[in-house]
């Protein structure tokens, strides 16, 4: 656990964290809409994401690996990270290709506009209806982790009449990852297929006439703050791409999947700049096209969690601030023990608190921050230093723009919240808040 005073300090001016979020007059804004203006028009919980955050990740990310030093490259944002169809559609504009694990996300980017030429595949459980799906689609990738799966895709290719792009996802058994949940490209981890396994089918289906060979991709983890595992990873990675040019395979498309870690408190993320040079040299003799599929670095601190304090109480000495938003809106506290900061956003006058909230004495330096779902687990964050809060005071919780709203369910029947795009000084709602009727459509 980072120091929480230090983290909630820095917080204290979010501008020195990310230039999209700012305190003026005492509210905390998101580009220049303040945040209870958005909390009065549709309530909280709710997420909101700043628009032109989003556009600057993508856009450093994609210079890094342009100009004099560049490479020929696709960014393929993930989807999973957040797959709003708004967020979708910016990032098609700004040029962005995807990378999809489900018929699901295949079906976001067809209702998005976003062409199949521009679409990776990943994931260890395609299901022949979503390999099919994905052929007929026409998709520039399939990156295949099993021999089982690569004659589901060749007999599929072959019922089609339709050649499948190919690569396989290599486990290059390297250590990585901010957490033993979201580490990957280890060889006891379930992703990819090791070397040995991988060159022979590769030469197995080498003159196939329904598989053809465009690719290879790894994806070493998440949350990855330094360079050094990125860097063993794309040496392996060159390495199998030359000796496979030996045995007659050239591939076109080297994906060097996601992972870029960010600060959610106290890390320090590794440079972009470095982190594709890196990359661009270990690329650049192999004349493979460089495809990336980052996720979190894209929509993760280009959102926030907003909600409001429901109640405080104190139990046996320990101060616990309960709000209206929790584990099942964002899980990755209780999932992961994943430290995301949560700040006041905004005080209500006394003569504007709900009538729904009962109004108590504001609250000592170090709080519990817990949500309403009957699991000891739905907890934010503990001993925070969060200041004086009381009963409909608003609160934002930081770095929620990945793995948040994606991974919300109904637990405890609660309805999902909706997400607001901001834009300067307009903001959207680009997913509305499910209704009861939402949550019991289907039973
Ligand atoms: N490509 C593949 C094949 C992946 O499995 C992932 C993430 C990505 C790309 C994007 O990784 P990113 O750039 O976002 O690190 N729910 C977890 C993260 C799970 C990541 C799963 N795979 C969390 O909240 O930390």
């Amino acid at each position: 656990m980072p120091n929480p005073v230090a983290t909630a300090k820095r917080f204290a001016n979010p501008a020195a964290f990310t230039p999209f979020f700012s305190i003026r007059a005492g509210k905390l804004h998101c580009e220049r809409v303040p945040l209870d203006r958005i909390a009065a028009h549709v309530g909280t919980p709710a997420y909101v994401y700043s628009r032109a955050a989003i556009s600057a990740a993508y856009r450093s990310l994609d210079r890094a690996f342009a100009g004099a030093n560049g490479i020929p490259h696709t960014i393929c944002y993930s989807v999973k990270a957040n797959s709003n169809l708004s967020i979708l559609r910016l990032l098609a504009r700004l040029g962005s290709g995807f990378d999809i694990v489900s018929g699901g996300e295949l079906e976001r980017l067809r209702r998005a506009g976003v062409s199949p030429r521009k679409i990776v595949f990943s994931g260890v459980g395609k299901t022949r209806e979503e390999i099919r799906a994905a052929l007929r689609a026409g998709i520039l990738l399939f990156n295949v982790e099993s021999a089982a799966e690569l004659e589901i895709l060749a007999a599929e290719a072959a019922r089609l009449k339709k050649v499948a792009a190919a690569g396989i996802r290599v486990n290059p058994d390297v250590e990585a990852g901010g957490h033993p949940h979201i580490s990957t490209g280890h060889h006891r981890h379930k992703f990819g297929v090791d070397w040995h396994d991988a060159r022979r089918l590769y030469l197995a289906y080498k003159d196939s006439r329904w598989i053809r060979w465009q690719g290879i991709s790894a994806h070493i983890g998440s949350q990855i703050l330094s360079a050094a595992p990125f860097r063993r990873a794309i040496a392996r990675l060159a390495d199998y791409v030359r000796e496979l040019r030996r045995e007659g395979i050239a591939l076109k498309y080297l994906d060097f999947g996601g992972g870029i870690g960010v600060r959610y408190s106290s890390e320090s993320p590794l440079d972009l700049r470095a982190y594709a040079a890196a990359i661009s040299r270990a690329v650049r003799p192999l004349g493979c096209h460089l495809l990336l599929e980052p996720g979190r670095v894209i929509v993760g601190p280009a959102g926030v969690l907003l909600m409001r304090v429901l109640y405080t109480k104190t139990n046996h000495g320990k101060t616990f601030v309960v709000v209206d938003a929790a584990m099942n809106d964002m899980l990755r506290p209780a999932l992961y023990g994943a430290v995301h900061p949560i700040t006041i956003a905004a005080h209500v006058a006394a003569a504007f608190r709900p009538a729904s909230v009962a109004a108590r004495p504001a609250v000592p330096a170090r709080v519990d921050i817990v949500g309403p779902v009957c699991e000891t687990g739905d907890c934010f964050l503990r001993d925070w230093p969060l200041g004086e809060v009381n009963s409909g005071d608003l609160l934002a919780l930081w770095g929620a723009g990945a793995y948040g709203m994606v991974a919300a369910s109904n637990y405890n029947s609660r309805p999902r919240a909706p997400e607001i795009l901001v834009d300067g000084s307009r903001f959207r709602l680009i997913r509305r808040r499910e209704s009861f009727t939402d949550i019991v459509r289907g039973e």
